[in-house]
């Protein structure tokens, strides 16, 4: 969603904050800011659109030299997609910027307060409302300077913020804080740069530390101190930041998604590198090892997240009732929060994101864990908040995922939840030679996704023969039943054609009535428990004319008699068959959007993370 980037130290701020800006695209936004502080006064710029039109307008203004600046990318929440509302919003007193990211919840409240004081708003957005607050509250004479104003200003708000502030009279001070929302400060040598993401920080220092919920630091060019807000000293403790610069460029791609759906064979392989343990017959999870005794009571667990970790989620829920026999539901994270869910004793809640910043399983996470749950998260971004909230985890190694529509930590998610569930059924029933087998069979996958990729060329043709039909069905039973949910959304976010994903048996319960001549049907019909049963439904939809695409086992020749096209893939034991068989339709998502002239990367009205419920 909204990317923060700031910058302060002995050069000039204007190209820092734009290189920053155009990291952070790809988290989805629809307009751009910068504020810069040089000789004294705050210049700020805004454009609607991408951060190209925001460069254009500084260049044409002669650009900025000031070392200080703050600049922004936002994705609309409050107020409609304006110049007005974008970042940074100013008060109307003192010469102070923001931006922030997060949503200030008594936003209503704060203005009326500030209107009746004679403050004059010019956007609709709670951001200005902060901006304006801490203007209010700055009394620099009465020794409340802009750190101590900022620490005051969030004692009063509540929601979330990741935030960034300079100050005409204070130029050599950039005041950060977080609650809810990720941020990071980047220590270089004499300079700081300030990034919700660490891909905007990575190019200029490795050395970073990450901000606790209600952190304030106060930067200057010598040093920075951390308080909380209520200005008790923290101590921050600055890591390393693994990212590697090329792991976030697309080194020969034409976009990030199409370098990670072929990047999913390392992906996995870093997966489970060390995590197959053959001679003993068990899985090593560094991450749960501390909780084994509590993992081996577990009598229910709860899979919870949104969009395209739900769907690994919901493999999830067969994956432990399968491999370790215990009673298993995914739930979307945004309904789980606002039931009353009945959470026994021995539950266990597992958060699946890739980002762990998703604002409703965080906020489900939370609910759980309350309730008394033991809570895990299966998480890519090191050290995030989902990380973070968790009693313990397993990353999925996978590396950033740059590319909206989420590819490789998918499979990374399945990947991670396969292992969990076979580390949980070596607990119960699962002997060290069943878990060898599957165990073998996981060390296939990487290779296996590999040779699906090389059908590449294929897919492609494949999918230009339907990418001018707007309405498309997926369908799967079984394992692959949330594979078809993960195919229709893929292809929906990117291309903008519709897609239903949905259990095969469901179609002839309504969706049938949709079918007609020549309607795409994907069909997910590997070798499995169900593979008859999936075979009568593709003669369902063929008989009435839809054309059949199927995802088959290699060597099925039966299945070319009744699809009209056929994408191969390697024979694997059924349950971890969806890394296998998601990878074909990723790349037809992928050919479908490029074939209509789509920005892959870009797709519209989305963001990378949903940081907002
Ligand atoms: O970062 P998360 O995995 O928590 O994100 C959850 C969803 O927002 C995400 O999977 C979304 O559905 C993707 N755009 C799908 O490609």
């Amino acid at each position: 969603m909204c990317g923060i980037v700031a910058y302060i130290g002995g050069k000039a701020a204007q190209s820092y904050l734009l290189e920053g800006l155009k990291r952070l695209e790809y988290r989805g936004y629809d307009s751009a800011g910068l504020a810069v502080l040089e000789g004294g006064k705050l210049n700020v710029v805004k454009a609607v659109g991408r951060v190209a039109n925001l460069e254009d307008k500084i260049e044409d203004m002669g650009g900025f030299r000031g070392t200080i600046g703050i600049a922004h990318t936002r994705w609309a929440t409050h107020g409609g997609v304006t110049e007005f509302n974008a970042h940074p919003h100013t008060d109307d007193r003192n010469g102070i910027a923001i931006i922030h990211n997060g949503i200030i919840e008594n936003y209503a409240a704060l203005k009326t307060y500030l209107e009746e004081k004679g403050h004059k708003f010019q956007s609709q957005t709670d951001t200005e409302v902060l901006a304006m607050l801490i203007g209010e509250l700055y009394a620099p004479q009465e020794g409340v300077d802009l750190e101590a104003a900022v620490q005051a200003a969030l004692r009063e708000v509540t929601g979330a913020y990741a935030i960034a502030v300079i100050c005409e009279k204070e130029p050599d001070v950039l005041v950060v804080a977080r609650k809810g929302s990720p941020l990071m400060v980047g220590v270089g040598a004499g300079e700081y740069v300030v990034a919700s993401d660490a891909s905007a920080i990575v190019s200029h220092t490795t050395q970073a530390f990450v901000l606790d919920d209600y952190n304030v630091v106060k930067i200057t060019r010598t040093g920075f101190r951390t308080s909380t807000i209520h200005n008790v000293p923290v101590t921050s403790k600055i890591m390393q930041l693994e990212l590697e610069l090329q792991e976030i460029e697309l080194g020969g791609f034409s976009h990030f998604m199409q370098k990670e759906i072929f990047e999913q064979p390392k992906a996995l392989s870093n997966c489970i590198r060390g995590r197959l343990n053959m001679d003993e017959g068990r899985i090593h999870l560094g991450g749960v090892g501390n909780f084994s005794k509590e993992l081996s009571k577990i009598k229910n667990i709860v899979l919870t997240a949104q969009g395209t970790a739900l769907h690994a989620a919901m493999i999830g829920e067969y994956l432990f009732e399968d491999l370790a026999k215990v009673s298993s539901v995914a739930e979307y994270a945004s309904e789980f929060r606002y039931r009353n869910p009945i959470v026994e004793e021995n539950t266990l809640v597992i958060a699946v994101s890739q980002s762990g910043e998703t604002a409703d399983t965080l906020a489900a996470l939370q609910e759980a864990k309350e309730r008394g749950a033991l809570a895990l998260g299966v998480v890519n971004v090191v050290g995030s908040s989902i990380a973070r909230e968790t009693d313990a985890g397993v990353y999925l190694r996978v590396g950033p995922e740059i590319g909206v529509a989420s590819t490789k930590a998918f499979t990374g998610q399945v990947a991670v939840l396969s292992m969990l569930a076979m580390y949980m059924g070596r607990k119960r029933f699962m002997s060290a030679d069943q878990c060898r087998d599957l165990m073998k069979d996981m060390e296939r996958v990487p290779g296996l996704i590999e040779r699906i990729c090389e059908q590449d060329a294929r897919i492609k043709k494949i999918t230009e023969k339907y990418t001018h039909r707007e309405n498309w069905l997926f369908l799967g039973r079984g394992y692959n039943y949330p594979t078809a949910l993960e195919g229709a959304l893929k292809l929906k976010e990117i291309s903008y054609i519709h897609a239903e994903g949905m259990p095969a048996a469901e179609m002839k319960h309504g969706p049938i009535a949709l079918i007609n001549d020549g309607m795409p049907a994907v069909f997910i019909a590997n070798r499995g428990r169900q593979y008859e049963k999936v075979m009568s439904n593709i003669q369902e939809v063929r008989s009435r004319g839809g054309h059949v695409i199927a995802v088959a086992t290699e060597g099925d020749k039966e299945i070319t008699k009744y699809a009209e096209d056929v994408m191969y893939i390697p024979d694997i034991p059924e349950c971890l068959s969806p890394m296998l068989a998601v990878v074909p339709l990723q790349l037809m998502a992928y050919h479908a959007a490029v074939l209509r002239g789509h920005d892959v990367d870009k797709p519209r009205n989305l963001a990378k993370s949903v940081t907002v419920e």
